[in-house]
């Protein structure tokens, strides 16, 4: 066995043969497809590969039969409405290329990725697009020592692994920057998990736009939220109980925006006459929601289809492992971060 730099344990094709007590030609003849071996050769090299995970080098999997032409795809929060618009983006780009998806949810718990990661391994996908979850980093080391292309969505975790994201710091500047022009001078950031770069990165453009308009910034305008709504419900309690006199707040995702709004508006507080608010992702129920919720909208659907692309490109070989797409947001104004009269300016 050899062991890489990210200690994963990479069988050898010596390590494959030796478990099924059979020669290295024989092993490599079944992985190659070879007919001319016996079904129960097979069977006992098929499942050493399985349990030594044996991941072919890259130039065994070239020869192998056929693509499987099925991907993963790892999401970290199905029940949040940003995910099931990315998914559809990555079907509808799969389907053209008469690729299957293999959907997995993980609860952004780093021991359910893993699981998964082995799981579509080992059913031979040819690729995997994956969005972590906060605490991503081994198992993204490891999707790196796989010899399947992997891309990595929304979230940038390390650079060895090409990624599709949002400019996340040009959507949270500009998220800012709105409630700025709109004459509110003391805005709250409600953070998502602090641990994604996702989230480190609006929050940036937050600081900036700030600092830009001269605005006085400090960390007690940071409220904690895990892109729940109830987290934003728990951020504006917080809000009100610290007493902190702001007369906005620019949210790290919409369900955590809308989730303040709610608690607000029970408290007695008018959205957006007291408190403007800007959401982040454009969810569908943000044109909905009353006030109608002003956010940075994702090209969520574009991120799906660019990921996919570039999955393909890496399954028919000859471009580098590693690249980086930045797709644009676009701030979307509604009711949420109108004047403090109420009305659109
Ligand atoms: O709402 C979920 C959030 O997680 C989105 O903003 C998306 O960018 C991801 O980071």
């Amino acid at each position: 066995m050899e062991q890489d730099k990210n200690n994963a344990i990479n069988a050898t094709i010596k390590d494959v043969a030796r478990l099924a007590k059979v020669s290295i030609a024989t092993v490599s003849r079944i992985l190659n497809g070879k007919e001319t071996v016996s079904p129960h050769l097979v069977e006992r090299v098929m499942s050493a590969v399985e349990e030594l995970r044996y991941q072919p080098n890259a130039v065994a999997r070239a020869l192998k039969v056929r693509e499987s032409l099925s991907m993963g795809l790892i999401i970290p929060d199905i029940e949040n409405p940003f995910f099931p618009a990315l998914v559809r983006g990555v079907e509808d780009a799969a389907q053209m290329h008469d690729y299957s998806v293999i959907l997995c949810n993980t609860d952004g718990k780093p021991a359910e990725e893993e699981r998964y990661i082995r799981f579509l391994y080992n059913k031979r996908v040819d690729g995997i697009l994956f969005t972590g979850g906060r605490y991503s980093d081994d198992n993204v080391a490891m999707l790196a020592t796989l010899s399947i292309p992997v891309v990595l969505l929304d979230r940038r975790v390390g650079s060895q692994l090409s990624t599709v994201v949002t400019d996340n710091y040009l959507g949270g500047f500009m998220a800012t920057e709105h409630l700025i022009k709109r004459g509110r001078s003391r805005i709250a950031f409600i953070s998502g998990p602090p641990e994604l770069s996702s989230v480190q990165t609006r929050r940036e453009g937050y600081v900036q736009a700030l600092r830009q308009h001269g605005l006085s910034y400090g960390e007690e305008l940071v409220l904690p939220g895990d892109f729940t709504f109830e987290s934003g419900h728990r951020a504006a309690a917080r809000l009100i109980a610290d007493g902190l006199s702001v007369d906005a707040f620019f949210a790290a995702n919409d369900m955590m925006a809308i989730g303040a709004i709610e608690y607000l508006r029970a408290y007695g507080i008018r959205v957006p006459e007291e408190i403007a608010a800007v959401g982040y992702d454009d969810i569908r129920m943000a044109a909905w929601y009353k006030p109608s919720l002003t956010t940075v909208r994702q090209p969520v659907y574009q991120m799906g289809q660019c990921a996919v692309r570039r999955m393909l490109e890496l399954v028919s070989g000859g471009v580098r492992r590693y690249s980086e797409e930045v797709l644009r947001p676009e701030l979307v104004i509604r009711d949420s971060s109108g004047s403090r009269g109420g009305k659109e300016q």
